[in-house]
């Protein structure tokens, strides 16, 4: 069982426990002579120069990576800390989580709060956007006649929990289309058809930052403006968090859920919910949370409980750690340069029509695109990749094909994704 001492809850989370907690010192001895590892061979980060933190990677050098978003690799410091936790579990599993866990539950939750800018008592972990969306829309105590509104444009997990929540419990789910065309759409068109589609019964709006399947960044904070005293506002974060410079605070939502394991580049399998304590008041957990343990005064924690990948989890400081060093806002910065030189690239091509909006406010690190109608997963996984491209296609109809330059990506990276786009 997991014992976290909960004493620092409630801190407003920040970078102390990070250097302390480094993963690149040992971890501590649980007690038992668990082998050291040898760590990943890589030159120590500079964070403001961009080869040193592509260097960080282990990614295949002869690939460009637009698709490095979609399931990360992680850098070295992130690497590290799994091996050495790994390490110390297949050793002696009981006594390294019991020495650690406190310590290391701790630092994730200093480190999540500290990244977004908000009290550590906010913060959940799970193991992945899905995990948290299905959580939240179906712990969120509704009654009879309520409704949720969502989008056309929402991934598949938002609209299969939302299903869900309908077969259990009746909820009605409305759902609105934003834009007419993506390239084109605006903040007033988005914003007015969301207010448009609330009736008086929308007691909740589950919405998507960025929208995965054309490259459109929601105008978060003018959308919760508009809807606030109205509904929760609930969003799937995944797109933004790790690549756009603003948190809780900025966005103005309720619930914010995401995977730490895209645009984070944190260890695979580790996720996360941020609410306002009001809005963790209006959820029952669906599975028992181990942070209740030892607590006199149980916080608002979802998290779900269970034994964990710990090895995972407690490297996500490494990550947020990583993503501070450089800069929210550098990072942030670089996405947009990177995507706007590759959006005014195809923008050019008459073969090439761009999905996604040329405006930075509109967009975020996604760049869609159709070429002349060919099949996306044919020239994803042909000309594409032939040309050392790595992209994705995304799961929607219609389906277009998808890059993303990220802070693994170069400027050449680019030039050569706008050349190989040109030519097919
Ligand atoms: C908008 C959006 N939300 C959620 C997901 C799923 O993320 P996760 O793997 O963290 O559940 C994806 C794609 O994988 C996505 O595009």
């Amino acid at each position: 069982m997991r014992n976290t001492s909960l004493t620092r809850r409630g801190l407003l989370g920040g970078a102390v426990a990070l250097t302390a907690l480094s993963a690149c010192d040992p971890a501590p001895d649980p007690g038992t002579s668990a082998p050291r590892p040898n760590l990943a061979d890589v030159p120590p980060l500079d964070p403001k120069d961009w080869g040193s933190v592509r260097a960080q990677f282990a990614l295949d050098p002869a690939v460009a990576h637009f698709a490095a978003f979609v399931f990360a690799s992680s850098p070295a410091s992130v690497r590290n800390a799994i091996t050495i936790h790994r390490t110390g579990f297949d050793h002696n599993p009981v006594e390294y989580l019991h020495a650690n866990e406190a310590r290391y539950g701790e630092a994730i939750r200093m480190a999540a709060a500290g990244y977004l800018g908000v009290r550590t008592d906010e913060i959940c972990f799970t193991n992945s956007t899905t995990m948290g969306l299905g959580l939240v829309y179906n712990g969120l105590k509704l009654k009879p006649g309520d409704e949720i509104l969502t989008t056309e444009h929402d991934f598949y997990s938002t609209h299969e929990s939302l299903r869900f929540r309908t077969e259990r419990d009746g909820v009605k789910v409305n759902r609105v289309r934003l834009y007419a065309d993506p390239a084109t759409a605006s903040v007033d068109e988005i914003v007015g058809n969301l207010v448009k589609a609330l009736t008086p019964a929308t007691k909740v709006v589950a919405i998507t930052w960025v929208h995965s399947g054309t490259g459109v960044k929601l105008p978060v904070r003018q959308i919760a403006d508009a809807v606030a005293g109205r509904a929760l506002v609930c969003l799937d974060s995944v797109h933004g968090f790790g690549a756009q410079d603003a948190g809780p605070d900025q966005l103005g939502v309720d619930f914010l859920v995401s995977g730490c394991h895209k645009w984070l580049f944190g260890p695979r399998g580790t996720g996360i919910i941020w609410g306002k304590p009001s809005a963790w008041a209006q959820l029952t957990p669906v599975i028992p949370s181990f942070d209740f343990f030892n607590s006199p005064n149980p916080p608002h924690s979802a998290s779900p409980g269970g034994y964990h990948a710990y090895e995972h989890e407690w490297a996500l400081s490494e990550a947020f750690a990583f993503h501070r060093a450089i800069g929210r806002d550098r990072i942030a910065a670089r996405i947009h340069e990177l995507n706007g030189r590759l959006k005014e690239g195809l923008a050019g091509t008459k073969s090439i029509r761009l999905i996604t909006p040329r405006s930075a406010d509109l967009s975020a690190g996604i760049v869609c695109l159709d070429a002349g109608g060919r099949n996306p997963t044919m020239l994803v996984n042909g000309q594409l990749k032939a040309a050392g491209i790595s992209a994705s296609v995304t799961p929607y109809s219609p389906p277009y094909v998808r890059l993303g330059a990220s802070i693994v990506t170069s400027e050449a990276e680019v030039d050569k994704a706008i050349e190989a786009c040109r030519k097919l």
